[in-house]
């Protein structure tokens, strides 16, 4: 069967297709799953890239969907053909996050899904949403948890909040349309005026170009009527942060998840005391936040915003795609 490996010290020309061996039957607690889509996130990005450092030649991308094949005994959630969708933290099932980083993220710490099979513990895996696709499917793991636990699970969304997503990529979407599922407000920010009517298409109230307008944190404020916004998912990080706690309300809930716009910078700490801002830090979520939005998939109908496919010998042209910024939504692996 074929897998992709990054060769260190990584670069997209270090993208690597290969003969691997099949893994062999599941052992009690496992099952074999056919991958048959993952999907880009900018962290699988960085460790392709060779920015984040892996210490062995890595089989990128921590997102996985496909049929189950075979399950071990015990197994009672899964059966022959089930589609399921792998998670990111194989080791946190539920409750607190635990501390051991990325040493067990599949495609960072260990192997990742740029494969055809594997042979898994079960709870590697969730079940996949009823009528998703696999490509629909594999844009949960990283993307879609993310944006649920910012807004859901750590913020407390509810009907008639306000919330600012900042530009068109995965988490960013996923979070707007979640937003709209729950009754909220959605200000939505773009480096582009097309994206931006894109975005208006998926339900977004209010458009800020945020290349054109700097302050954009105040505008949004002014669209609240001087109010302020109750959440932002914050996808910059540093560079983006002073204008989204600019946009918050007093009270508000910021959920600081990205790093597009710089690692570090000036921290205007007074004003986030002054508003008793809400800066909640995360890295995706457990297993138990993913049951909890594929059930509400089930129940919403949500569907993912799909970008390009590519398949699995062009991950690199996929990432290239990436890297040129003109996406708009998840971009997708077929395997
Ligand atoms: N903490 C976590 O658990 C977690 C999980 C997933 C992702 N992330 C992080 O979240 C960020 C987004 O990830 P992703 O996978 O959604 O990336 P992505 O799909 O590659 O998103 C890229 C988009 O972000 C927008 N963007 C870039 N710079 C921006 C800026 N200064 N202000 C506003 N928007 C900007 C652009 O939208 P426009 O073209 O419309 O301007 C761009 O197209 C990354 O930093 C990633 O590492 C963190």
């Amino acid at each position: 069967m074929k897998a992709i490996y990054v060769r260190n010290p990584g670069g997209l020309d270090k993208l690597e297709l290969v003969d691997v061996a099949e893994p062999g039957a599941p052992g009690p607690g496992q099952i074999k799953v056919r991958l048959r889509a993952s999907s880009l996130n900018y962290h699988d990005y960085l460790v392709v890239k060779g920015m984040i450092p892996t210490p062995n030649d890595r089989i990128p991308m921590s997102d996985g969907a496909g049929e189950v094949l075979a399950v071990g005994e015990g197994v009672t959630e899964f059966k022959v053909g089930d589609l399921v969708v792998s998670t990111f933290f194989p080791d946190w099932i539920d409750g607190e996050p635990n501390d051991r980083g990325f040493t067990r993220v599949p495609g960072d710490g260990i192997d990742g899904y740029a494969v055809e099979m594997v042979t898994q513990p079960a709870t590697d895996f969730t079940r996949a949403p009823v009528g998703y696709s696999a490509a629909e499917a594999a844009t949960i793991t990283c993307a879609g948890v993310t944006a649920w636990r910012g807004l859901v699970s750590d913020g407390n969304l509810k009907a008639g909040d306000t919330v600012l997503v900042q530009g068109t990529g995965g988490v960013s979407i996923y979070a707007l349309q979640i937003a709209k599922a729950f009754g909220c407000t959605v200000i939505a920010t773009s480096s582009s005026d097309e994206k931006l009517e894109r975005l208006k298409a998926l339900g977004a109230d209010h458009l800020i170009n945020y290349k054109a307008d700097p302050t954009w944190g105040a505008t949004a404020r002014k669209i609240t009527d001087g109010r302020g916004v109750d959440h932002v998912v914050e996808i910059g990080g540093a560079g983006t942060l002073p204008q989204s706690i600019v946009a918050s309300r007093v009270g508000g809930h910021i959920a600081l998840i990205g790093v597009l716009a710089g690692f570090t910078g000036d921290f205007p700490s007074a004003m986030v005391m002054g508003k008793s801002i809400r800066l909640i830090g995360l890295t995706v979520g457990s297993r138990r936040h993913q049951n909890d939005m594929v059930r509400a998939i089930d129940a919403t109908g949500l569907k993912p915003v799909l970008d390009k496919h590519f398949p699995l010998a062009e991950l690199g042209a996929a990432f290239a795609h990436q890297e040129s910024n003109t996406h708009f939504g998840k971009i997708v692996v077929d395997i």
